[in-house]
């Protein structure tokens, strides 16, 4: 027996801003620290390792070579097709990133995308692109496991991670490769200001009455009605509070197609 239990992750950058690790930094049930102390070991990952330049490249070699088939591939970002790729070149040897992506995905047991961007392009990818930035899945030909969101909630990630740990094996998805358990319900149908949409009570322009009451906020364009997540049962930040309880409608991240897609984020 191996006397390694925890999972070593292997986390790729490409076309993102990072809010998608800043989500997982933020993580609470269970906390990052034994996240990343107990459940996981990240092998690399270029925002919170201590390793820089030759010395992180080694990192991820020696990464793929001890845990072949066995570690996870995490991507955050969006892959740019464009000029062969070049508009994306990483690291020391100035790798791009398809190249990158095909290498470590290989010889990955299998391969999480995390956030939009990875899942389907996400920002990078909005009109007009050009740098013909696509999901993680579509540049490399490869079936992922879509954690949705901009940034999606940490719980989601960890949640699909620990299912994974226990059971072996992938938990089930939806027909846009997400999580049933974390994506299978719609925003509309969990929301706390549903009753206000049933009753026809509607913030009717930003800061009026309704506004104030907690009305519901389909008129000024929030897309719950059209989007797949857990977000109000949940939360972000410790559980704080989420988009819609926030005052501002949902904007459909986690749907395939956004951003643009989901435009105008706002009405009027
Ligand atoms: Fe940032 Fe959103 Fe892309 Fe995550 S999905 S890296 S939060 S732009
Ligand atoms: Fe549906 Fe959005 Fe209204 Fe909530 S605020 S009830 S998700 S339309
Ligand atoms: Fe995204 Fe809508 Fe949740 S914008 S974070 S899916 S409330």
């Amino acid at each position: 027996a191996e006397n390694f239990s925890r999972l070593p992750i292997v986390w790729l950058h490409f076309a993102e801003c990072t809010g998608c690790s800043e989500s997982l930094l933020r993580s609470s049930h269970p906390d990052v620290a034994s996240i990343l102390l107990d459940t996981i070991s990240l092998e690399y990952h270029e925002t919170i390792m201590a390793a820089a330049g030759d010395q992180a490249e080694q990192c991820l070699e020696k990464a793929l070579q001890d845990f072949p088939g066995k570690f996870i591939c995490v991507i955050e970002g969006a892959i740019p097709r464009g000029l062969n790729g070049q508009y994306m070149r990483l690291g020391p040897k100035g790798k791009t990133g398809l190249e990158i992506g095909k290498e470590v995905t290989s010889k990955a047991a299998a391969t999480i995308a995390i956030g939009a961007c990875a899942v389907n392009g996400g920002i990078p990818a909005a009109n007009p692109n050009p740098t013909d930035a696509v999901g993680a899945g579509k540049a490399l030909g490869i079936s992922t496991v879509n954690i949705a969101g901009c940034p999606p909630n940490a719980v989601n990630f960890v949640g699909t991670l620990l299912y994974y740990l226990m059971f072996g094996a992938l938990p089930p998805l939806d027909s846009q490769g997400r999580p049933v358990w974390a994506y299978g319900k719609r925003i509309h149908d969990v929301c706390e200001r549903r009753p206000h949409y049933d009753a026809g009570e509607f913030v009717e322009e930003w800061g009026d009455e309704g506004a104030r009451k907690g009305w519901c906020l389909y008129k000024v364009g929030c897309k719950g009605p059209y989007t797949y997540a857990n977000c109000g049962h949940l939360r972000f930040n410790q559980a704080i509070s989420w988009p819609v309880m926030a005052g501002h409608g949902c904007i459909g991240c986690t749907e395939n197609g956004f951003w643009d897609k989901m435009a105008p984020l706002e009405k009027p």
